[in-house]
């Protein structure tokens, strides 16, 4: 049995980009499990550009980490030790365990994985948030038809390049934003768009134009910002936009809204934010229906994925904002 749990705590609410200041490392027993009770051994650490959001205070579909809690964070791991008749030792299982070595659980929100099917990181990517969000996003907010042009922000990343390739599965054509030329070239290589655009090359909103002369049917934005208005310029009529996230902001202390929002007006087109979270009850049918495409080589996940201890934790969410990962960004312990 381990003796000690090492974690990862926020000590102070960030202005910016977090600094190793906002973080403490702490040490306590590890945990033994009571009556209906496992300990989770954590293998995995999902790092998520939402992470930022969590270390503001006020309001968010979820409250804020408080001063001084471990820092929470979705991660796959190991039953360690188990009193609960659901929960065996040596089980593979995912939820929200926060940053820290173990973490004791009654089962509530915990999901064993089928590791028959895929790999334990892949339920962090395609398997996981990652590719629900992706799912329900484009399908239910974004309303996707055969057919359709297709913007998909953040393209080389988790959510965005799962969002791409379910596009083209339903008969969308697919254009990808991401930062760089290797990125662009992974975009559609690897990930399968019909075209990519490097955001930092110059005249994003002319090469949109040529990209897609009918204009957007639907845009999956991860990033907002300028970017956002850029494509908000190119949509077409009756369009759907799609809030997911707007990482280009983050670490903003004003956020910079869509100046061209006219656009909605002009084109009879709808903005919506979407929380994977309110698809909870209808996450089986999206499981069965990623599974298979998955099994059947359809659509192919991508992780980084960094080897380290908890106390890598504050540098690799730092990685997240420089655009150090294609696909899931994941920390191994
Ligand atoms: N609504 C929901 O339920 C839900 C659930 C999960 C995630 N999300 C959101 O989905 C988005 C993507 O999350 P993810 O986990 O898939 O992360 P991700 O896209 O894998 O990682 C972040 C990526 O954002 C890009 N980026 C960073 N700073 C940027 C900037 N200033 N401008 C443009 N791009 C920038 C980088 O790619 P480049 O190198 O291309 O810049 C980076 O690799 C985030 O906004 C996240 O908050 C929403």
């Amino acid at each position: 049995m381990p003796s000690t749990n090492r974690q990862v705590r926020l000590a102070a609410r960030p202005s910016g980009l977090p600094r190793p200041t906002d973080w403490e490392f702490t040490s306590e027993p590890a945990p033994a499990p009571g009556a209906g009770e496992f300990v989770v051994g954590v293998t995995h650490l999902s790092i998520d550009p939402a992470m930022r959001g969590w270390m503001n205070a006020g309001r968010s579909y979820v409250p804020p980490v408080d001063i001084g809690a471990v820092m929470r964070a979705g991660g796959i791991g190991r039953v360690t030790a188990s009193e609960h008749p659901g929960f065996a030792v040596g089980d593979y299982v995912s939820g929200t365990f926060g940053v820290q070595e173990y973490c004791v659980s009654d089962g509530r929100g915990v999901l064993k994985l089928d590791t028959s099917l895929a790999e334990p990181t892949v339920y962090l990517g395609v398997l996981g948030a990652t590719g629900l969000t992706a799912y329900f996003g484009l399908l239910d907010t974004g309303r996707l038809k055969e057919g359709d042009t297709v913007v998909v922000s953040g393209a080389a990343g988790a959510v965005g390049s799962v969002a791409g390739q379910i596009a083209k599965i339903k008969g969308g054509r697919v254009i990808g934003i991401a930062g760089g030329p290797e990125k662009c070239r992974l975009v559609t290589e690897e990930f399968g768009f019909d075209a990519a655009i490097d955001y930092r090359a110059p005249h994003l909103r002319r090469t949109l134009r040529e990209f897609a002369p009918r204009g957007v049917d639907v845009y999956f934005d991860n990033v907002g910002g300028e970017i956002l208005d850029d494509v908000l310029a190119c949509i077409a009529r009756g369009a759907r936009i799609v809030i997911c996230g707007a990482v280009s902001q983050y670490n903003e202390s004003e956020v910079r809204g869509p100046a061209n929002y006219m656009m909605l007006l002009v084109a009879r087109a709808s903005m919506t934010g979407m929380l994977v979270f309110d698809y909870a009850d209808r996450y089986p049918e999206a499981m069965a229906e990623l599974a298979g495409w998955y099994r059947a080589g359809r659509l192919v996940s991508r992780e980084t994925v960094v080897s380290g201890s908890v106390e890598d934790f504050p540098e690799t969410l730092l990685k997240l904002f420089e655009g150090a990962n294609t696909g899931k960004m994941i920390l191994a312990l």
